[in-house]
């Protein structure tokens, strides 16, 4: 179970003390899929961010497991696994896709049926990836999917997805949503997955929207959906004289 309790992020700007997460709490249970989606620039990043400990909270607790993990890096919080797939994903030269994979998995030699059924289940044709370096040759797409592969060939048991849609092709995208919902149906892990893709958001056990810094609204997609597609009707809250205070 992932518990956020009172987390806040304040950050100093050039215009003065910006608080981007106001105050967070919540509980997820295990092998949930839940679904953060909302406004650009609402906290849904930093949110994740901080799960995973590349952000450290200026207040609040992260518990994972009844562990306190708010003080633990990267590494360790990866060893509880807990697994972070980034909006915009690194490039390694000189690492090949299958260099990764085993990594990832943790076998020095991953043999190729396992490294193709992990690379199958985003979407990719293995005989055409495991031997090409995860650098700038590849499309923006493609590497996003490498990198998801790479994640499932952890086995993390919380895996939390940046826009795993952003950039991959409808082909594709359409094989993922089946993973995800399949890695669901096992109970295999809990996925955070910050998305704006109704497909996904209908996979969700639980739909978080974060807005503001804060968690503005939260239930299933029949109880949230209707709330946003009134909420995005209309122009600039700010051009409409709507503004919240
Ligand atoms: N280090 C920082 N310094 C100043 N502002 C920051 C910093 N990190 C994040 N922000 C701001 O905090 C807000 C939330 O950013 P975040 O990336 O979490 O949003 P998001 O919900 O993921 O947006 P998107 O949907 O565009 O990906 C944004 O306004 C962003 O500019
Ligand atoms: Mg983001």
């Amino acid at each position: 179970m992932l518990e956020l309790q009172h987390l806040s992020y304040t950050v100093n700007a050039p215009e003065g003390a910006t608080e981007i997460l106001k105050d967070v709490s919540l509980t997820i249970p295990d092998n949930k899929l839940v679904v953060l989606t909302g406004p650009n620039g609402g906290g849904k990043t930093t949110l994740a961010r901080a799960v995973m400990g590349l952000v450290t909270p200026t207040a609040g607790r992260i518990l994972w497991n009844g562990q306190d993990i708010t003080a633990l890096s990267i590494t360790e919080r990866a060893k509880l696994g807990i697994s972070y797939g980034f909006q915009q994903p690194p490039r390694f030269k000189g690492i090949r896709v299958k260099d990764l994979l085993g990594i990832a998995s943790g076998k020095r030699l991953l043999s190729k049926g396992e490294a193709c059924n992990y690379l199958t289940q985003v979407g990719l044709c293995a005989k055409d990836y495991l031997d090409r370096e995860v650098d700038t040759s590849l499309s923006g797409g493609e590497v996003k999917r490498i990198e998801i592969a790479t994640i499932l060939a952890r086995k993390p048991s919380l895996m939390i997805l940046d826009e795993p849609e952003a950039g991959i092709d409808l082909w594709s995208f359409a094989r993922l949503t089946e993973t995800f919902g399949e890695i669901r149906a096992r109970e295999a892990c809990t996925m955070i997955i910050i998305s704006h893709q109704e497909r996904i958001i209908s996979l969700a056990d639980e739909i978080l929207v974060v807005d503001r810094g804060t968690i503005s609204r939260r239930g299933s997609m029949l109880e949230v959906l209707p709330d946003i597609a009134k909420s995005t009707q209309g122009g600039c809250p700010a051009v409409y004289g709507e503004e919240k205070k």
